[in-house]
């Protein structure tokens, strides 16, 4: 069996990335967000899953208008260091895991969302950010990664309600591995609020990423009515990012009728390099009953009676 304990969310701002390749984590400018991690990083320590299920987006790195993939399960073994310009980041490879994730497409597609299964690929800041902000400077991540990427880099771009909706079937799939015990965490990463193009380029907005922060910890299903078009202009045209937050939400227990989640932890801060960042742990609560199999998991068809 797995158990779906806790989501993490992250903004993953590739000069986050640089700042700790660089060493310049304690300059005053980075120390200000890296403390907003601190208590994650003591956390992430202490409740290590076996596999974190990372939603993310490429950003024309892996795949480019010659493909353009709405999901992309990865259901590889391993992932490189993406070179996005300077050399791949001075970071560990990815190690995936190929059972967990072809047990995952069977339940999702089945479940009728059409996944891109996707085994080679390279990884860029997307995942390798959040990794960092997370785990710090390590030899090896300490948890095998099942990447899930979600194109909002070319429109058209899935909704939030899809991404939520998909979120929904992976706990679904989750709840019917009958393999060995795993506790599974997954990661919604991205946003919040920036514009890196045009002539609103620095746009944020702390107010709308609040009322987001707001919303996914207590409406989470509200928040699916936000369109997309409100995403790019109140957040920015990169602001679309965080629509990659609803999938790690959806699959939560209360979204099953379960107790709501804890929130243990959540910070915001502006600026970094062009990007407000945004942080939020929250966890399912330990004991309660897993439910989603049980009661919204897939029943019979109803059929009409000929
Ligand atoms: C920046 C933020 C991103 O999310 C990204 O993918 C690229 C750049 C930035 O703040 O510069
Ligand atoms: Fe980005």
């Amino acid at each position: 069996p797995a158990r779906y304990t806790s989501a993490l969310f992250t903004s993953h701002v590739p000069a986050i990335g640089a700042a700790m390749d660089l060493g310049k984590t304690e300059e005053p400018y980075w120390k200000k967000v890296f403390d907003g991690y601190r208590w994650t990083r003591k956390w992430a320590r202490e409740n290590t899953p076996d596999v974190v299920i990372l939603v993310y987006n490429d950003h024309a790195t892996a795949f480019d208008a010659s493909i353009i993939p709405t999901f992309v399960l990865g259901t590889g073994a391993e992932y490189p260091v993406a070179d996005e310009g300077y050399g791949p980041r001075p970071v560990p490879g990815v190690k995936g895991y190929p059972e967990f994730a072809a047990h995952l497409a069977q339940s999702i597609i089945q479940d009728d969302f059409d996944l891109t299964l996707v085994n080679e690929m390279v990884v860029d800041h997307g995942l390798t950010v959040p990794l960092s902000l997370v785990y710090g400077e390590v030899d090896e991540w300490p948890v095998r990664v099942i990447p899930l990427a979600v194109n909002v880099v070319q429109y058209p771009v899935p909704s939030g309600r899809r991404c939520y909706e998909l979120g929904k079937a992976l706990r679904r799939a989750i709840d019917k591995w009958d393999g060995e015990e795993l506790n599974v965490q997954i990661w919604g990463t991205g946003g919040m609020s920036h514009q890196l193009q045009g002539p609103r380029a620095g746009l944020i907005n702390k107010e709308w990423d609040n009322a987001f922060l707001d919303h996914l910890i207590v409406d989470p299903l509200g928040l699916t009515e936000w369109q997309h078009m409100e995403y790019v202009d109140e957040a920015g045209s990169e602001g679309i990012e965080l629509v990659d937050w609803l999938i790690a939400r959806g699959a939560m227990d209360d979204q099953f009728g379960g107790e709501l989640p804890a929130t243990n932890h959540r910070f915001y801060h502006v600026p970094a390099s062009n990007t407000a960042v945004g942080h939020l742990v929250m966890s399912n609560p330990i004991g309660s009953l897993a439910p989603a199999a049980q009661q919204t998991g897939q029943t019979e068809p109803v059929r009409s009676s000929a």
